[in-house]
């Protein structure tokens, strides 16, 4: 059953994060960094960080149910619920099955996609294709981190960067000229020890020694990063333009991962585009990794940032490395 009369494209969106706040002067108390530092560095002031019981699932339902709402979809409507994570509540079974039972999507199949900061673009792109192609109907895509059980509190070069929280999504058909207009996804495991997490895997399993290692935290090397990420969403960025028929003068708005604001501002040079049309919010909420796309989305919607016919352009960069980009119309 194959109808190409319509795109896939955004319904409703919704997001959630903890209560719980750390600001930069909370982190000075921690380790040996300041305000300053870290709001010249990377743009952040403060982050959302989940309590002890609090877990990822609770934000993703949250967020989901938000989206679930604001679309006007019945819960049952929907075919594939992809819970882009890093953080899991656990290894069996996956948060899109946890987020699946909570929200009482008895009709779908809930899974997890594993691409660090770009999970969001990884999701909308696997159900892009099943929707425009009528494989399902209804999809709800949601990007959940509590990246903050993952940080190493005594590392100084990680700790400040990262907070919790959740953005979701619906996604079903929508007229040709809107929706989805051009999506791509890359990766490239050559840059694994960039930013990694080895313990509590099959290659080195939970035991006193890697605990006592620390090998269950996140580890960066940020600098390298860094750069390989501005030009990886700039480039993917022109890449989508390009595929859509578009240039950077028909995007109305910028959404990218919220990793460090010279990032941002970095690839908004590249790509030759105003600064006040590349939105950012990472001083509020840090690098909340898959999440920061959906949440990020969100704000624009609810603030009119995003309306009725903008084109929005969201790129995203992480672990893997992975990278991506997306072109929308509302
Ligand atoms: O989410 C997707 C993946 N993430 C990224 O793409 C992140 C990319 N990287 C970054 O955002 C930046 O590289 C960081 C924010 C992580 C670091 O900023 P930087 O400007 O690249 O700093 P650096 O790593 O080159 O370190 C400069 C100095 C070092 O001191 P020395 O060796 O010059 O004496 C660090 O030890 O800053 C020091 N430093 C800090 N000082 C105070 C590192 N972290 C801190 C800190 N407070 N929190």
């Amino acid at each position: 059953m194959t109808n190409n009369s319509y795109n896939a494209g955004i319904l409703g969106m919704g997001h959630a994060y903890p209560s719980g706040i750390l600001t930069n002067a909370d982190l000075e108390k921690m380790v040996d960094t300041s305000d300053e530092w870290i709001t010249t560095r990377t743009g952040i002031k403060q982050r959302h960080k989940a309590a002890d019981d609090e877990y990822t699932s609770q934000f993703a339902v949250k967020a989901g149910k938000q989206a679930l709402e604001r679309a006007g979809i019945d819960p049952n409507d929907i075919d594939i619920i992809i819970c882009a994570t890093t953080t899991p509540d656990q290894i069996l079974p996956s948060t899109g099955c946890i987020i699946q039972r909570e929200l009482g999507c008895e009709n779908a199949a809930g899974m997890d996609v594993f691409a660090a900061c770009s999970g969001f673009i990884y999701g909308i792109t696997m159900v892009e294709s099943m929707i425009r192609t009528g494989q399902i109907r209804y999809a709800l895509v949601i990007g959940a981190e509590v990246l903050t059980k993952y940080v190493d509190y005594t590392d100084r070069s990680t700790c400040v960067l990262f907070g919790d929280g959740a953005g979701a999504a619906v996604l079903g058909p929508v007229p040709k000229e809107k929706g989805i207009l051009a999506t791509k996804i890359r990766s490239d495991g050559r840059y694994e020890e960039q930013l990694y997490a080895l313990g509590g895997g099959t290659r080195y399993g939970t035991t006193h020694e890697t605990i006592e290692k620390r090998m269950h935290y996140f580890r960066m090397k940020g600098n390298e990063l860094f750069k390989i990420a501005v030009r990886s969403m700039a480039d993917i960025s022109l890449e989508v333009l390009e595929k859509a028929g578009l240039t950077i003068e028909d995007i109305d708005l910028v959404i990218p991962h919220q990793a460090n604001q010279r990032i941002t501002d970095a690839v908004a040079q590249r790509l030759g585009i105003n600064q006040e049309k590349v939105y950012s919010n990472i001083a509020y909420h840090g690098n909340t990794s898959s999440a920061s796309i959906p949440i990020a989305m969100d704000e624009c919607i609810q603030s009119g940032k995003i309306r009725e016919g903008s084109t929005v352009l969201l790129t995203a960069f992480g672990g893997g490395v992975t990278w991506g980009a997306t072109i929308l119309k509302f």
